[in-house]
């Protein structure tokens, strides 16, 4: 199986995308590291840590950074409830918490077997920061990076969204909670992988993706329905037609690059603008020598619930 490491904030739609992952034959989830985001370090780790007990996954989860890189921290308790997974409620208490900090726990990772682990994040980018500070060399020893997080923009009431950002107008909520960290990130001369809210609104778990997880036993009761409840409620998607598993789509990216589209871009995030701070702000059109990202533009949503399903069904039934 393919390797990752899991750089998250649980969060409900990353605990959707841990069950994901951990639920497909074909990805190995070879260590967990958690991010403060939604809710504080302390909850995204508990979190984390219950979510990985709760599914059986036998993986390392590593505590990162509590606070962005040159910001005070903004979480979105509003959407994923105050202690990041809405009306989920585990029986608690993971047990695999390494002493290890998240920034090492990644470097040590991906050194351990150059060309072998896709790193995934599904939070705002501050340990990934860190990291390549601590150790440039990992944008050759990864197997690939690919990031849940910004936006490119075509939005407008013609493309069913009404901003291209979900936290403010211009900027999505993982970028915008540390965009120094996300600059750092896009500038390391790597190619990552941005999976980012134009993306993601096309996988909206609807009705009828959620009566594809009918007949899932606990994991439909105890997670998927009160998960997806809660969240669809919220003030930011319950005027909308399912809310949008984000997280689930970049995992999806490592499984099967064929079920996203992307196109090469240049991408830099701006951090001093007054109304656009955190912007992804990309150019498809710029000269290919000056590319360094590959974004993600159309997802085949029907393959993609299949696998998502699929995953889902399996972890419901071992
Ligand atoms: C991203 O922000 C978080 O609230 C979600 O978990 C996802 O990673 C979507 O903008
Ligand atoms: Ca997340």
């Amino acid at each position: 199986p393919k390797k990752l490491l899991i750089d998250c904030d649980p969060g409900i739609d990353d605990a959707l995308a841990l069950a994901f992952a951990h639920g497909r034959s074909e990805l190995d989830v070879v260590a967990v590291t958690t991010v403060g985001g939604n809710v504080p370090l302390e909850h995204t780790t508990a979190n984390a840590l219950d979510l990985a007990e709760y599914y059986g996954m036998d993986v390392p989860v590593s505590r990162g950074a509590g606070r962005p890189l040159a910001r005070s921290p903004h979480t979105a308790p509003e959407i994923h409830g105050a202690r990041g997974l809405g009306d989920i409620a585990l029986p608690g208490a993971g047990t695999c918490l390494t002493g290890r900090h998240a920034v090492d726990t990644i470097i040590d990772t991906v050194a351990a077997a150059p060309g072998e682990i896709s790193l995934v994040a599904i939070g705002p980018l501050t340990n990934v920061a860190l990291a390549l500070h601590k150790e440039p060399r990992l944008t050759e020893w990864v197997r690939e990076f690919v990031l849940m997080g910004g936006a490119y923009g075509g939005a407008g009431p013609s493309a069913g969204s009404t901003s291209s950002g979900n936290t403010t107008t211009m900027a999505e909520f993982n970028v915008y909670a540390d965009p120094e960290a996300a600059a750092v990130v896009f500038g390391a001369g790597w190619t990552p992988v941005m999976v980012g809210l134009d993306l993601t609104r096309q996988a909206r778990a609807t009705g009828s993706v959620r009566e594809r997880f009918t007949d899932l036993g606990r994991l439909e009761r105890e997670v998927l329905t009160p998960g997806l409840d809660f969240y669809g409620r919220s003030v930011q998607y319950r005027t909308q037609e399912g809310p949008p598993i984000h997280d689930a789509c970049a995992v999806a990216y490592v499984l099967d690059p064929s079920l996203i589209d992307t196109v090469p871009a240049r991408v830099d995030v701006e951090t001093r603008g007054e109304f656009t701070t955190g912007m992804t702000v990309t150019n498809f059109g710029a000269q290919p020598e000056t590319h360094n990202a590959l974004v993600a533009i159309d997802l085949h949503a029907e393959p993609f619930w299949d696998r998502v399903t699929e995953a889902y069904r399996t972890l419901a039934t071992t």
